[in-house]
């Protein structure tokens, strides 16, 4: 008898306020059949299983939620990475390499041998760089390991332009380009509202694209100045990225992946499937957006650079 029930798993490594929020949002989103729960602090773990559990017991969510092993991550369909420190107020992604780097390599090395389809996702900061890092120590193809990149941005970016234009955000086109962070930027020329260029959907003077741009990407510090960490953006960023691979959906979506013409990942968007990163798209970015992409890149490979020394 064929049913339908969903047979895939994820993992999520690092059950604080990020993982907790992106299970919560893939129980909600009924992505997978099983999530496993695996962090260092196995007692607090053990109380999230708890609570998450709830939430699938609430709903007629398909997903069974459990703690699990590094090992068991490995064997996953999707790895979901956020363990690492968190940017305090003021600190910039960058300034967490130092700490978060080994912490990735103890990470993924309790985890192999991996399954040789398992998608590696990151989330963690400096998510590009971490994205570039785990590409080299997982062993698995770069195709399979993406970051997060500047979807959570191109959504903000998306929430700012609809109150702006008083469209929903869905029908809106945009997006934040280059580094998950203070290198980043608005590939303007691109932009559309219901297919419409942004400079003719929206008419001069509406709003400040430079203000517009500064104020999505100050919007992190913002949370973080007053509860300390992001959690729910990224959360469902999470969830819609899982939900692009398992379901093999072929969205385009702006995350992090590798770049061979700048030597490290950043994010452009890419069609996502089951295999993770499908293809590239080619984007027509002007000159000025171009020149940006270059400085991102040489920003991320200064900091790359530096953490191998
Ligand atoms: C965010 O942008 C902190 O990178 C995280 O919400």
């Amino acid at each position: 008898m064929p049913t339908n029930k969903l047979t895939s798993r994820i993992a999520i490594v690092g059950v604080g306020d990020v993982g907790a929020a992106a299970v919560f949002a893939l129980i909600l989103s009924s992505v997978c059949g099983q999530i496993l729960l695996v962090d260092t602090k196995e007692a607090f773990r053990d109380g999230q299983v708890l609570d998450l559990s709830d939430a699938t017991h609430r709903g007629n969510s398909s997903t069974h939620v459990r703690a699990g092993t590094y090992q068991e991550a490995g064997q996953c369909d999707i790895v979901v990475i956020t363990a690492g420190a968190k940017q305090k107020p003021g600190e910039s992604r960058l300034q967490l390499i130092g700490r978060n780097i080994g912490i990735l390599g103890s990470v993924i090395s309790g985890m192999k041998p991996f399954k040789q389809d398992t998608i590696l996702l990151l989330v963690a900061n400096p998510v590009d760089v971490l994205t570039t890092f785990a590409q080299e120590i997982s062993g698995l193809p770069k195709a399979q390991v993406i970051g997060s990149g500047t979807f959570l941005d191109s959504i903000r970016l998306r929430g700012h332009l609809a109150e702006k234009a008083e469209v929903a955000a869905s029908s809106i086109d945009a997006y934040v380009l280059g580094e998950h962070g203070d290198s980043q930027f608005v590939a303007w020329s691109i932009a559309t509202i219901g297919g419409v260029p942004i400079d003719k959907a929206l008419p001069a003077g509406t709003f400040d694209r430079r203000e517009l741009a500064e104020s999505v990407k100050s919007t992190a510090q913002k949370i973080i100045e007053a509860k300390g960490a992001t959690s729910y953006g990224i959360g469902s960023v999470v969830a819609s990225i899982c939900s692009s691979i398992l379901f093999d959906k072929h969205n385009v979506r702006p995350i992090s992946h590798w770049q061979q013409d700048h030597d490290c990942c950043l994010s452009l968007p890419v069609v996502l499937g089951r295999k993770g990163v499908v293809r590239n798209l080619p984007l027509p970015l002007d000159d000025e957006e171009t020149k940006l992409l270059h400085e991102s890149a040489k920003d991320l490979r200064e900091v790359i650079d530096g953490a191998r020394k």
